[in-house]
């Protein structure tokens, strides 16, 4: 049978990358004892109280369609979120959707044609390229190096940028890395964006996980303004992934272009997780400030327990939910060094080139395990990665 050209495109977006965290959960499902640090689902649960709304609403009858633009009261509640950042902003200038991930689809569809460009830091969150390569459009990597503390390089985007770009992709924190753009950096970038007439998408989805620096948004920048996308969610901030809540914020008029497109695709949202997001955006929740107080001090376990092996080099993660860790002196790639290190020492991790080409020779670790559980990670990835490093050095001999 004949299929469209989009289940071509992004065919090839869903096995390879999840390669080892697939093995690693079949081996424990055979009941093997694995530390898997593939994946970052938050280790804190949602408020209950949030739960509560959320079952209150429902059982008050908020169970019907909503309208494709987003329910007024949580539109509100963005409004106020938004407005120190956006001070003229309305509830023109916002679209709710159930995730990041929709908003960062439909927002796509809505800004780029088959062969037009985007451009995006390399390494990036996984489901970029399948957003991307969607409507036909392709994605323009603009390398993000570890000396750099992985922040896109002002120079690196020029170098990148060619008449077909379109798009600026920027995503602070940033998945993979941790990385947090400050406003001098973002200035400097957004110059780019206008010198070439693109639109700036900025997924701030990891925007209350913060251990070191000030988080800062396109979306201040008045000059900015007419050419940002913000999207975001409660996944992060709320522990709520499954709850499936999230919005873009943009100018008004790309807003009523978006919204046959949102429709088109949703019909809207879930009244009854309106009411709960609202409420959690004007309430007051600790779950954001109690996972970055763990995943701060776990950073810094991390930059401890490998400090003394030569051959491995822990990333610099401001924020978000990872570290990255180059493994290239111990002379295998990141893929090489996944595989083996789930074989030998039971401990999954992501292969960086599931990000992108530019960290081929780094892994990815989750900071969403117990300290204990995280250090002990740590100890069998330092005496995997010195024993590569005696074997090659008894080998050179
Ligand atoms: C950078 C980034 N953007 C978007 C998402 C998806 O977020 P949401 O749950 O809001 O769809 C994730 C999830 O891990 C992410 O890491």
């Amino acid at each position: 049978m004949r299929y469209a050209g989009i289940t071509e495109r992004l065919a090839d977006l869903g096995g390879e990358k999840w390669a080892v965290h697939n093995a690693a959960r079949e081996k424990m499902a055979r009941g093997e004892a694995i530390i898997e640090l593939t994946i970052g689902e938050p280790d804190v649960p949602v408020d209950p109280a949030l739960i509560e709304v959320c079952h209150q609403s429902m059982l008050r009858g908020r169970t019907h369609y909503s309208n494709g633009r987003g329910e007024v009261g949580l539109l509100n509640a963005l409004v106020e979120k938004y407005r120190p950042r956006h001070p003229g902003i309305t509830t023109d200038n916002i679209l709710c959707f159930p995730g990041t991930q929709t908003a960062l689809y439909a927002v796509i569809t809505a800004l780029v044609d088959a062969g037009e460009g985007v451009l995006v830091g390399d390494p990036y969150y996984a489901t970029y390229a399948g957003v991307i390569q969607a409507p036909g459009a392709v994605l323009q990597p603009v390398p993000l190096n570890i000396e750099n503390g992985f922040v896109m390089q002002p120079a690196d985007l020029r170098a990148a940028v060619t008449p077909q770009s379109r798009v600026l992709l920027l995503n602070t924190p940033h998945n993979p890395t941790g990385a947090l753009l400050d406003a001098d950096t973002i200035a400097e970038l957004g110059q780019i964006a206008i010198e070439h007439d693109l639109w700036i998408v900025c997924d701030e989805v990891y925007e209350d996980l913060i251990f070191e620096g000030i988080f800062a948004s396109p979306l201040e920048f008045a000059e900015l303004r007419a050419r940002t996308i913000v999207v975001s969610s409660i996944s992060k901030t709320f522990a709520a992934t499954g709850f499936r809540s999230g919005w873009a914020v943009g100018p008004a008029e790309f807003c009523t272009k978006l919204l046959p497109i949102s429709e088109t695709i949703l019909f809207g949202n879930q009244p009854f997780i309106a009411d709960m997001t609202e409420a959690a955006l004007r309430g007051t929740f600790d779950t954001a400030e109690r996972m970055c107080r763990s995943y701060a001090a776990r950073v810094g376990m991390i930059t401890d327990e490998l400090a003394t092996c030569p051959s491995l080099k822990a990333g610099k993660a401001s924020g978000g939910m990872f570290v990255m860790i180059d493994v290239e002196g111990t002379g295998l790639d990141g893929e090489a060094f996944a595989w083996r290190l789930l074989e030998e020492q039971g401990v999954a991790v992501m292969p960086g080139a599931s990000f992108g080409d530019n960290t081929r020779d780094l892994i990815r670790v989750a900071l969403t395990k117990p300290d204990e559980t995280l250090r002990e990670a740590m100890r069998r990835i330092h005496a995997f990665a010195s024993a590569l490093a005696t074997k090659s050095k008894a080998a050179a001999m």
